[in-house]
């Protein structure tokens, strides 16, 4: 059998004209003809493409139907209804071009799940980019390190939000080692951010259960971000991306705001908000109770990103997403966020962590591996010992195994063992940080004659008076160090 593909795209066009015409004689545009009958007819030239076919239009054959009658949008949707829900627009340039698509369109009452698992797959490969959810037009995602690190969420008890924190928080943990992600997570509930959570390799610090804690842990995140300023301004980069040895993105969730409001630590909170970007912070502050009291005007204009569950009322979602709209969600997991440049619904990705992938994916980021070294990860460690007296200086390793490992993975494998407690961290950024015994041993190399071992612990210098110094760190300069036993 032969396909006339040819007479197959006439009689395609040919239908969409028809339908075309049809449409503007229904709507009384064409003129009657009295002496010759019919209607005088617009004419036009039809292009195909693989995805539309283009009709254009000759300007000097319009049949009297003015520019402007041509671009009214209830003409176009008209047409669309008269097509199948083929979309049609008409573009105007120097004439004007009707653009009809040869898919018909979805029905435009499709409904969302209303449960969309977190399942890895769903998880995107680019850092720090996670997947919120689904809206009609597909995935939706949140880039966390830069467009949407300042996060105001709320709804009422039970609409999605811890669940869309851990959703996030899963998702990070799972295709960042803890040198590049570590969170920092107050849950005054105390119910959300048990196990496995609690285990995380990621944890920035102990979990906030009580109020104290939280506000002490908040704290404690600005004093990071004071620090990391800091080395950016003795680096002299503007971004902690540019640093030689970049930080950790650092995400600080607080679950529920309201336990701050009119606080100090909520201050804390928008000091963050307004300067963590270029070290690396990021927050995602949520609340059951969005009023001006809890989210006043600092907090609500620096946490940029606002995505709404549910509200009790229409006052509610005006105060995060400054409109109303979020009242009328009816689902758990559903909400409601300008996110790219347009109002979206989103059915927020659902996780369990007791059960299914949410489960395995949480055991799986939660449980450090523990791997064997590789070969060159041996010889990396055997010749910081026998050559460089114990310093994994990443300069003088970078040179003597140029073309086996690239300068940027000696950097990050050295973050990575930094973090495992495998190499020391060095008291002042500009010394190297040292083996372990931990680090030897797992290595497999043997120690040279005199070393004296370096296990990067804290140790407390007693002095002579048998009161406790100041901790001094195994990794320091070892000549200030003063151990009196
Ligand atoms: N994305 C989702 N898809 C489907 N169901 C969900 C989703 N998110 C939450 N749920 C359901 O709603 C329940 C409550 O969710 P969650 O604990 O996240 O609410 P919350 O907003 O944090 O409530 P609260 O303010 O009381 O802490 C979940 O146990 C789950 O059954
Ligand atoms: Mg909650």
């Amino acid at each position: 059998m032969t396909v006339d593909y040819e007479q197959l795209a006439q009689q395609e066009v040919v239908g969409y004209w028809r339908a075309i015409l049809g449409t503007l004689r229904q709507r009384g545009m064409l003129k009657e003809r009295p002496r010759q009958g019919g209607c005088v007819m617009p004419q036009a030239l039809a292009i195909l493409d693989q995805e539309r076919v283009y009709f254009v239009l000759d300007m000097l054959r319009l049949a009297g139907v003015p520019r402007e009658r041509w671009l009214d949008r209830d003409l176009w949707a008209q047409w669309r209804a008269a097509l199948s829900g083929r979309k049609v627009v008409v573009a105007d340039g120097y004439g004007l071009v009707i653009c009809v698509a040869r898919t018909p369109g979805l029905p435009s009452a499709k409904r969302l799940p209303a449960v969309i698992p977190l399942e890895l797959e769903r998880i995107p490969d680019k850092p720090y980019l996670v997947c919120l959810g689904s809206a009609k037009r597909g995935p939706v995602f949140l880039d966390i390190a830069s467009k949407h690190r300042a996060i105001l969420t709320g709804g009422t008890s039970g609409s999605g939000k811890s669940t869309m924190l851990k959703s996030i928080i899963l998702q990070l943990a799972h295709k960042h080692t803890p040198s590049e992600f570590q969170v920092a997570i107050c849950d005054l509930k105390q119910v959300d951010f048990r196990d496995p959570f609690d285990r995380l390799p990621h944890l920035f610090a102990s979990i906030a259960y009580n109020l104290d804690d939280a506000r002490r842990l908040i704290e404690t995140v600005e004093q990071e971000r004071l620090r990391r300023a800091a080395v950016m301004a003795s680096a002299g980069v503007a971004d902690w991306r540019r640093l030689d040895e970049p930080f950790p993105l650092l995400l600080l969730v607080v679950d529920e705001a309201a336990d701050f409001a009119k606080t100090a630590a909520m201050e804390t909170l928008v000091e963050v908000a307004r300067k963590g970007r270029a070290m690396g912070i990021s927050l995602i502050v949520g609340t059951q109770s969005p009023t001006s009291e809890v989210i006043d005007h600092q907090v609500r204009a620096n946490l940029v990103t606002a995505i709404a569950f549910q509200t009790r009322t229409n006052i509610e979602s005006q105060v995060i997403l400054g409109c109303k709209g979020a009242e009328s969600l009816d689902r758990e997991g559903l909400a409601l966020t300008f996110l790219y440049g347009r109002w979206q619904k989103v059915q927020t990705l659902f996780v369990d962590t007791d059960d299914g992938d949410g489960g395995e994916l949480a055991e799986r980021v939660s449980v450090p591996p523990t791997p064997a070294l590789e070969q060159i990860e041996r010889d990396l460690v055997e010749f910081a010992i026998h050559i460089l007296d114990g310093c994994f200086i990443i300069g003088r390793l970078a040179e003597e195994f140029a073309g086996k490992i690239s300068k940027r993975r000696l950097t990050r494998l050295a973050q990575r063992w930094e973090m495992r407690g495998w190499l020391t961290t060095p008291a002042h950024a500009t010394d190297a940080r040292k083996v372990t015994d931990e680090l030897a041993t797992l290595a497999g190399v043997s120690l040279p004659y005199g070393w004296d071992g370096q296990n990067g612990d804290r140790v407390i210098g007693v002095t002579g008076g048998g009161r406790a110094s100041e901790p001094v760190t195994g990794a320091g300069d070892r000549d200030d160090m003063e151990v009196i036993g």
